[in-house]
């Protein structure tokens, strides 16, 4: 619960840069999660250093994060793959995702500071992301995890909201 809540969105990072060991462990954190039918069709990017991702910087309007960020991992996956492991339903959206957050909670467990950078399903950021990384047009970028040391801590969330929960079925409320 200490790393869940204490893990918040982190914009603005200082020079201090993000080791091989931590990366390993993010990565670790981000292949350790949750996965529709055990597919493990999930891809890993990572990128050093900041001002990385240039082509995205330019068309997405909150990715500056990446600007002072020591590391970025863009996780992503084969839409092909995907299509064999079921037509009908695009789990790897959810698999991505599951993924970016474990990333999110060890960071804050690691006191690092990290930033979820939404890409899917947007063709702009989509085709620049891929354009920074030389995707084929089937590795589809779900999103990035821009990371290094927070400039400013933030205060921990917890945003339990008792008229959000139902116990049993829908009733109108308010
Ligand atoms: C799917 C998704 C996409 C997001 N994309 C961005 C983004 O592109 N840029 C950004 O600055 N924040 C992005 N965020 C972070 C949210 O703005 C942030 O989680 C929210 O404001 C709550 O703040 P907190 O993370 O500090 O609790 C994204 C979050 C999610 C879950």
């Amino acid at each position: 619960m200490n790393a869940i809540f204490t893990r918040r969105s982190i914009r603005k990072f200082t020079d201090e840069p993000v080791t091989g060991q931590e990366l390993e462990q993010l990565l670790r954190a981000g292949m350790a999660a949750a996965c529709a039918k055990n597919s493990q069709n999930r891809l890993f990017f990572v990128e050093r250093g900041p001002n990385s991702l240039p082509e995205l910087l330019q068309v997405h309007p909150h990715a500056f994060a990446l600007k002072t960020a020591q590391a970025a991992i863009v996780v992503a996956a084969d839409r092909k793959k995907a299509a064999e492991v079921d037509p009908h339903i695009d789990w790897w959206v959810q698999d991505c995702s599951a993924s970016i957050q474990n990333i999110l909670v060890e960071a804050a467990d690691l006191g690092l500071g990290a930033l979820w950078i939404g890409i899917w399903s947007d063709p702009q950021r989509v085709q620049a992301v891929q354009r920074d990384l030389a995707l084929p047009e089937h590795i589809a970028p779900l999103g990035v995890v821009a990371l290094g040391h927070p400039e400013k801590e933030k205060e921990p969330n917890d945003r339990y909201e008792a008229e959000k929960v139902f116990f049993g079925k829908y009733e109108a409320r308010g």
